[in-house]
């Protein structure tokens, strides 16, 4: 009996300390693109607990990623007693590879009346220093994030994922009747020659007629020459 009664006392201290507790869900949306390798390790969450709190030290964590769909998770976070009684902490993306955002999320645990803990979140916007505060004159409105199932960390700017060697476009350069004359030696050779076979008479004739006459001439006798000597045999 005496057992039992401590074993129901334990059970209602741990149902106490677990209400007393809370659990951040986040995910990392890398927009369809699984995370895998080097990337999941170098890429983490933190936690930072601001504003009052009922521990010795604000409470600090680090979360990575659980899966290569990029969730993660904050659990057993102290919370303040109380109704109506807030906790605040601060999350912010840690990324090697990515810029992320929002780049800080103000989190608010909130003991409602009834019982239930209710968790809010508000973005931090690129440029704006400090989460506005009760305590300024004229604070700014808080942007608001969805919680629930999960608050949604993500790319900076929504642009396709590349690695980080790409090979470069295959161009008209490189493929193609021209590509294959380019990559082969001799077959660009064999272009030189003969764009040189009918660009040099051109050239000649424009430099100097007189030459290009001699040149022809000369031609003109070889040939009466060979087809002479072919006659002649
Ligand atoms: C990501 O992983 C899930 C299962 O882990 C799989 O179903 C899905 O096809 C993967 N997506 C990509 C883009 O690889
Ligand atoms: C922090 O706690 C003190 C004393 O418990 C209280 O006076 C003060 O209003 C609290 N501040 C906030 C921001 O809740
Ligand atoms: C808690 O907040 C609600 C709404 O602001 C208020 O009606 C209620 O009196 C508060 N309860 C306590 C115990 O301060
Ligand atoms: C407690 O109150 C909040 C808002 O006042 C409500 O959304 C929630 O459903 C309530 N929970 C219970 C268990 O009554
Ligand atoms: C190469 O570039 C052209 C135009 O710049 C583009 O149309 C084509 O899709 C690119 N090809 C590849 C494989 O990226």
């Amino acid at each position: 009996m005496f057992f039992q009664i401590v074993f129901v006392f334990i059970a209602l201290i741990s149902v106490i300390s677990a209400t007393a507790t809370g659990t951040i869900k986040g995910r990392l949306d890398l927009a369809a693109n699984n995370i895998t390798g080097f990337v999941s390790t170098r890429t983490s969450f933190k936690l930072y607990q601001i504003g009052n709190f009922s521990t010795k030290y604000p409470h600090t964590a680090t979360a990575i990623f659980q899966d290569d769909e990029g969730h993660f998770e904050f659990s057993n976070l102290p919370l303040n007693e109380g109704v109506n009684e807030t906790t605040y902490y601060v999350m912010y993306p840690a990324s090697m590879d990515f810029n992320l955002k929002p780049n800080r999320i103000l989190i608010e645990f909130k003991n409602l009346e009834n019982g239930t803990l209710q968790l809010n979140a508000f973005k931090n916007l690129f440029g704006r220093e400090n989460f506005p505060s009760k305590d300024i004159i004229y604070p700014e409105k808080l942007e608001s994030m969805k919680v629930d199932p999960y608050i949604k960390v993500e790319l900076l700017h929504k642009a396709p994922i590349r690695s980080y060697l790409q090979a470069r476009n295959v161009s008209i350069f490189s493929t193609g009747i021209i590509g294959s004359i380019l990559n082969s030696r001799w077959k660009l050779a064999g272009v030189i020659t003969l764009i040189a076979l009918v660009v040099f008479p051109i050239i000649v004739e424009k430099l100097d007629p007189e030459t290009a006459r001699a040149i022809r001439e000369e031609t003109k006798r070889k040939q009466r020459e060979k087809y002479g000597a072919v006659a002649s045999k």
